[in-house]
């Protein structure tokens, strides 16, 4: 299991899909490379990763093992809503005044319906019941696929205008 890490009084939650191979051996999350695009896009948006409360929808890294790697396997909606009960439980620790859903399976959780990022992105979205206002963007992981493909820096500037959304709700 990989629990979430911050500040116990951010005012903005940061939540992802689920622990990567990394953040399943190190026990923390976005400590992978999909870490290190967020910890970018957070420094160009001018937020401080240290002010803000990280976690994922889902606790556990699901994977397939392929020789000696652990491949990421997408959470199956019983997954995340199997972890649903931790991740209302750090909302109410927490309180932040905006939460950032981190791809559509963490909006999916937060929201409790079916998200489309492309869709949905750049704006404020009321919170299901009394949650906060979400702010849902790409998940970092999305981009890191993009630098082989192309179209990596437009994407980089997507995520950090949403987070520079998000930030200017605080
Ligand atoms: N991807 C996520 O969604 N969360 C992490 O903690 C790491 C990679």
């Amino acid at each position: 299991m990989v629990f979430g890490d911050g500040a116990s009084t951010a005012a903005i939650m940061l939540v992802g899909e689920q622990p990567g191979d990394r953040e399943d051996l190190e026990g923390e999350p976005f400590v992978g490379p999909a870490g290190r695009v967020l910890d970018d896009a957070l420094d160009a948006a001018g937020v401080d990763r240290d002010q803000t409360y990280l976690t994922n929808a889902v606790k556990h890294f699901r994977f397939d093992q392929r020789g000696p790697r652990r491949i990421h396997k997408k959470p199956g909606v019983a997954h995340i809503e199997a972890c649903h009960p931790w991740l209302e439980a750090e909302l109410e620790a927490v309180r932040p005044r905006v939460v950032v859903a981190l791809g559509a399976s963490a909006g999916r959780a937060l929201l409790g319906r079916p998200v489309r990022v492309t869709a949905e992105r750049g704006r404020l979205i009321d919170g299901a019941d009394d949650a906060p206002p979400l702010v849902l963007t790409a998940h970092p992981s999305a981009l890191l696929r993009l630098r082989s493909t192309g179209g990596f820096e437009e994407a980089f500037e997507l995520l950090v205008a949403d987070l520079g959304l998000a930030a200017a709700q605080v």
